[in-house]
């Protein structure tokens, strides 16, 4: 048609697309195999023989996928392959994409992307297309009656909205929505705790919850609330679905009631006398002395937690979903969808080891009143259980956000579904929802990639609201740290594939190595070069032996972040972001273009060349940095003054990069992007966010506790000189060792051991 194509995925695409080649669309495996496992693997073979030496090495990276190529075509499916002018074509292609690409689109006025552009989101809500990927993108509701932890942050909310960014950076089609889960017993009680309503604790709280994200910049195409009438009447319809298929059974429990309370006690505030051990503080559903899982019925004097009456017991009917029946369907489902998805290692572990015991009942009604109430007359007073109700809110708030909602929930064959969320949430994602989404048989989009983090720790102990330790959402922006920098930290030790730990040192250590002097300093001097030495427009680029090599590496890079990303593995992902940086650092450091920009007309030249290529990397890396570091991302673009356009063209395909500021281009002013943490003020940090907030002042407390622990000590000493007698001892050294603890609390520090699981390697 007279158009020239460049790049191998603009090729395969336009081939794909276009009417005169739609005997392709019949086989989208081509493209798959041909993206997925022959240009990664030649990739990685140009990589070796070219940058590492190790030509005679690449046989091994390149035979298996060759193999299966070879296989595939002698099984005669695929006859659009064989045809010797495609294979082709799709060679040439790839030759191109190695060797052509950097200089190959500018030239051309960058007319062969248009229709793979980055789309600037519409007014209008965005629904499924056909011809595109559909992206339904969830983070796990977070419990709307605390203030989210960075642990909750970087778990679910902020990990979603890197990809989701990621993903509207390649073009795809992405609605991304969440919301706050309001509804259980955690919710009645902490209104009761503040004297508020349940009603006016979820709005408090859901306002608190939406500006921490905003603060955050998570871009959540939506963010609900569970509590709403399309809530009632989408749970309510899945309910009578469940019902209908005879998914549901009843049976009696047995339950704890306080009269005082008119309330039924769920376990935890329930305690009594262990039946094994007779420790007087067992909770209702544990013993904190011997471990026993304990049922509440069989607690010994058994008290309400509330008011300290004693509860009776008495049996009320609830219904349960009937797990077992719908087994043999749900594995049938998670093999596909395990099998064919991006499910994490702990997401597919965690499900197998509940799958292993067979599956039981699970009750799905609650004695409760804060919940969506359950349709069935003979129900009337239950509420659904919150794990029942909840996941179910994803569902109401894409309706509360488009009333073409089913467009994207009973379309499995037009949407992939990721869900994000912590691994404590896996179960529940993984087995129970899918199970009433399986029985309602409705059509149902079920869980295609099922993406959950290990836990992030805080130094080396666990975030606790109650104790007050760790950084709270409504903390950070008190530090005075950039949001970028927060989000560049979390998602640096995003807890990916194992715990991982924020620590305050760290943060500035990374800060100051990875984003000022690495990042920020090359990006500042690629800059700063043009302005100072080209009058602040882009230089002639002529590439020699050494600027193809860099070009090579950071090709290189782009090609494994892109295909990191599209695994979400959001914090490797980001490393090569950094490499790239690095390498530019190191290209600048040797070809010095401030001592050539004084030489003759040959040197200046390369100063040029040298400038222009650095000038065009930094280009690409706030595109690049767009899904961590949006602000950051928008500031670079503003500072060179880059066409929006260079957007679109970076991360199509399977992404090259194109040099998006051509020579003679102006850039803007350039100024460095990062600060300096000093040790001092991370210190003040750590003293101030980073301790116990229950006391108001921990300074009070140590100048108290401190002289109390020396006079504690000097008596302990007295009283051992005069041979006391063994229980006044005893008696002194817990209570220093009860100021011990205190003070230690006081000081931020742990003063229970710090869990072992949790440490890095
Ligand atoms: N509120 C739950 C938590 O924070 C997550 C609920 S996810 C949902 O652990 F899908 F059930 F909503
Ligand atoms: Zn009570």
């Amino acid at each position: 048609s007279g158009l020239h194509l460049f790049s191998s995925n603009a090729i395969c695409r336009s081939v794909h697309h276009s009417p005169a080649w739609s005997f392709m669309n019949a086989n989208a495996r081509l493209a798959w195999m041909w993206r997925l496992l022959i240009t990664p693997a030649l990739l990685q073979a140009l990589h070796m023989a070219v940058l590492q030496g190790k030509g005679s090495e690449v046989s091994k990276v390149l035979q298996g996928p060759l193999n299966y190529l070879d296989q595939s075509l002698s099984k005669g499916n695929t006859p659009y392959l064989t045809g010797v002018q495609y294979l082709h074509l799709f060679l040439v292609a790839t030759a191109l994409a190695f060797f052509q690409y950097p200089f190959s689109c500018h030239q051309r006025g960058d007319r062969s992307y248009e229709g793979f552009r980055f789309e600037p989101r519409s007014v209008f809500s965005s629904l499924p297309q056909e011809g595109k990927r559909n992206l339904l993108v969830t983070s796990a509701l977070p419990y709307v009656n605390n203030v989210p932890h960075l642990g909750n942050i970087i778990g679910c909310v902020l990990s979603a909205d890197v990809f989701s960014r990621y993903g509207r950076l390649r073009g795809w089609n992405m609605l991304f929505v969440c919301g706050t889960d309001e509804y259980g017993t955690a919710t009645e009680n902490k209104a009761r705790e503040e004297g508020l309503t349940p009603q006016q604790i979820c709005d408090k709280y859901h306002a608190i919850h939406s500006s921490i994200y905003k603060w955050f910049q998570i871009d959540f195409d939506f963010f609900g609330r569970t509590t709403t009438e399309k809530q009632t009447e989408i749970a309510q319809n899945i309910f009578w679905r469940l019902h209908k298929h005879d998914f549901l059974v009843e049976d009696t429990v047995e339950q704890l009631r306080c009269e005082s309370c008119q309330r039924f006690l769920a376990d935890r505030f329930v305690e009594g006398t262990c039946p094994h051990c007779s420790y007087p503080e067992a909770r209702g559903d544990q013993c904190d002395k011997c471990g026993r899982l304990i049922n509440a019925v069989e607690l010994r004097e058994p008290q309400c937690k509330v008011c300290r009456q004693t509860p009776v017991i008495r049996s009320s009917k609830h219904l349960f979903l009937d797990l077992p029946k719908l087994e043999a369907q749900l594995e049938q489902w998670l093999d596909k969808s395990t099998s064919t998805g991006d499910w994490t290692a702990n997401a597919k572990q965690i499900t197998r080891s509940w799958l292993r015991d067979g599956l039981k009942p699970r009750c799905i009604t609650r004695d409760l009143k804060w919940g969506t109430p359950v349709p069935h007359p003979d129900f009337k007073e239950k509420v659904f259980y919150v794990w029942f109700d909840a996941p179910i809110g994803y569902l109401s708030i894409t309706a509360n956000y488009t009333d073409k909602w089913e467009k994207w929930w009973k379309n499995p064959h037009q949407v992939e579904l990721y869900n994000f969320m912590a691994k404590d949430n896996v179960p529940f994602h993984s087995v129970v929802f899918p199970c009433s989404l399986l029985g309602a048989q409705d059509n149902y989009t079920l869980v295609n990639h099922l993406v959950a983090t290990e836990y992030l720790n805080y130094e080396d102990t666990k975030f606790s609201k109650s104790r007050g330790v760790g950084v709270f959402g409504d903390m950070a922006k008190d530090t005075g740290i950039p949001s970028d920098v927060w989000r560049f930290y979390l998602l640096y030790v995003r807890p990916e594939g194992q715990d991982s730990a924020f620590s305050w040192a760290d943060m500035a250590t990374k800060n100051n190595s990875e984003l000022l002097n690495n990042l920020g300093n090359f990006i500042n001097r690629a800059g700063m070069f043009v302005t100072k030495f080209f009058e602040g427009c882009v230089p002639a680029i002529e590439l020699q032996q050494e600027d193809k090599k860099l070009l090579a590496l950071v090709g290189w890079e782009l090609q494994q972040y892109i295909q990191l990303m599209d695994k979400v593995k959001i914090r490797d992902a980001l490393k090569h972001i950094l490499n790239i940086s690095r390498h530019g650092n190191q290209y600048i450091q040797v070809n010095e273009p401030w001592k050539k920009i004084k030489g003759g007309d040959t040197e200046r030249q390369r100063a040029g060349t040298v400038t222009g290529l650095s000038v065009n990397i930094a280009c690409l890396l706030s595109v690049m940095l767009f899904p961590y570091m949006p602000t950051v991302s928008q500031t670079i673009r503003d500072q060179l003054n880059a066409p929006q356009s260079c957007i679109n063209a970076m991360l199509q395909g399977t992404g090259t990069f194109v040099c998006a500021l051509s020579a003679g281009h102006r850039v803007g002013t350039v100024s460095p992007l990062f600060q300096k943490l000093e040790v001092d003020q991370i210190e003040a940090l750590k003293k101030k966010f980073g301790g116990q907030q229950v006391f108001d002042s921990a300074l009070e407390i140590i100048t108290i506790k401190a002289p109390q622990i020396q006079t504690s000590i000097s008596i302990l000493r007295a009283l051992k000189a005069q041979k006391a007698e063994k229980a006044v001892i005893t008696a002194e050294v817990t209570k220093l060792l009860d100021l011990k603890k205190q003070l230690a609390l006081a000081e931020g520090k742990s003063p229970e051991p710090a869990p072992q699981k949790g440490k890095k390697k």
